[in-house]
């Protein structure tokens, strides 16, 4: 019979990353939590309005990339491209400004965009998202850069480069827009179509065209920060004196735009030359009007998303996340089987990494089975040993054998173990 295999570009995460999926979690959530984030899990599929006018009509990921289908009573449903949209819904929703002035939060999960499937990008893909909610103060911006930095490098990561720009406030932004296409409108020859009706319909999201004429024309379009108004100018300028008393290196990449349209202010990404093509690990920036074009109030926010997977690629392949077993408890007869049965469990409750075999195979095949699982100790047991009430411990790694008596066999294991 024909094989059903997973779809394009939806991939399975094995065990061997699974474990590194969960242990990059667990010192995200150790250093979100010194930061004062706490975790809120929202639905992965949303009314598709909510991304329409949050990241913007016309940008790649609403225009060409949601998972978008009619419900039953055909309402339009989509799998959520980004965590940004469904977090502030749920802060609105549930009225946590009126709670506490400054919200912070943070959700882990997967996100759903149609992209073109290659190395570091995929249709079903993982994030790390992180909202702060109720303070436009520079330092908030540099707050949560500082964290991302040090959450990545607790993670492991090492050759991070840190991009910061400006985007600007609505003001700052309408006056670059013309910049822009007046710009394009000069340039129009050189353009791909696309850019040409961007040019048009949203004139910043040129600076996201991977078209290379389009790339190396618009290379020379002038840049933001010369639109930015004074206090514009004053909060980014807060923003990266900031940084350096923290000591996180960055470069300003005037030309970064973001793909999603609700940015005002700081934007930033975290780039990696480990992933080739696919190169952002983390993105986010300032949205100070997002919150109240939602429906909510006028609370100012920022926050950025890791890419998990990105991150795991990153990681070195030191051995660390594969599976291993305290003991391995080999027998030989039917009454040592038993015995076994009990005591496997009972070290299990007590924490204690342990497995058997319940086929009767050979004493080389069970420690053959005991090495495949990176046993530290096997416990070899007979019926002959149930009668002399004695048993042999093995250490795996230096072949040491000591006996153990059968009286107090689970605490004396235990201890051994514990005290390694
Ligand atoms: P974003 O830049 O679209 O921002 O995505 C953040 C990160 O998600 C990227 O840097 C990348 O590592 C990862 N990512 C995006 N698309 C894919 C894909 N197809 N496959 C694998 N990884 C991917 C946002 O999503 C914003 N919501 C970030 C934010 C939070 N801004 C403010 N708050």
């Amino acid at each position: 019979m024909e094989k059903i295999t997973a779809i394009r570009g939806f991939k399975d995460i094995l065990p061997d990353d699974a474990r590194r999926f969960w242990e990059v979690e667990s010192i995200a959530r150790q250093v979100f939590n010194s930061f004062g984030c706490r975790e809120i899990r929202t639905p992965i599929m949303e009314k598709t309005e909510l991304f329409k006018r949050s990241i913007g009509e016309t940008t790649d990921i609403v225009e060409k990339e949601m998972y978008t289908f009619a419900d039953r009573d055909s309402e339009f449903l989509t799998l959520r491209p980004e965590a940004t949209a469904s977090v502030i819904r749920a802060y609105i929703e549930h009225n946590m400004s009126s709670a506490e002035q400054i919200t912070k939060l943070f959700t882990i999960g997967p996100m759903f965009r149609r992209e073109r499937p290659q190395k570091g990008r995929f249709r079903q893909f993982n994030q790390i998202d992180v909202e702060f909610f109720g303070e436009d103060k520079p330092q908030a911006d540099g707050e949560i850069i500082f964290m991302l930095m040090h959450f990545l490098t607790s993670a492991g990561l090492r050759d991070l480069e840190l991009e910061i720009n400006s985007l600007g406030c609505p003001d700052c932004r309408f006056k670059f827009k013309l910049a822009v296409i007046n710009f394009l409108n000069k340039s129009e020859k050189n353009l791909c179509p696309d850019c040409i009706r961007r040019a048009v319909t949203n004139p910043l999201r040129v600076f996201d065209c991977k078209v290379e004429t389009c790339a190396d024309t618009i290379a020379n379009a002038p840049t933001i920060l010369h639109s930015l108004c004074s206090s514009c100018i004053n909060h980014f300028s807060q923003v990266k004196s900031l940084l350096n008393d923290l000591n996180v290196s960055f470069i300003i990449n005037p030309r970064m735009v973001r793909g999603l349209d609700y940015y005002t202010r700081t934007a930033f990404e975290v780039k990696t030359n480990a992933l080739g093509a696919q190169n952002a690990i983390a993105g986010g920036g300032r949205y100070n009007s997002l919150v109240s074009e939602l429906g909510g109030p006028e609370v100012p926010g920022i926050g950025f998303a890791v890419g998990f997977e990105r991150l795991i690629a990153c990681l070195p392949e030191d051995g660390k996340n594969k599976f291993t077993n305290d003991l391995f408890i080999a027998t030989l007869g039917e009454q040592a089987q038993k015995f076994a049965f009990t005591l496997t469990n009972e070290l299990r409750r007590a924490g204690i990494v342990a497995e058997m075999d319940y086929a009767d195979k050979s004493l080389k095949s069970q420690l053959k089975r005991a090495d495949k699982l990176n046993s530290s100790f096997a416990l070899i047991i007979g019926d002959k040993e149930i009668e002399e009430k004695k048993v042999v411990l093995r250490n795996m790694q230096t072949k040491d054998q000591q006996t153990i008596p059968l009286d107090g066999l689970l605490e004396s294991i235990i201890k051994i173990i514990k005290e390694r």
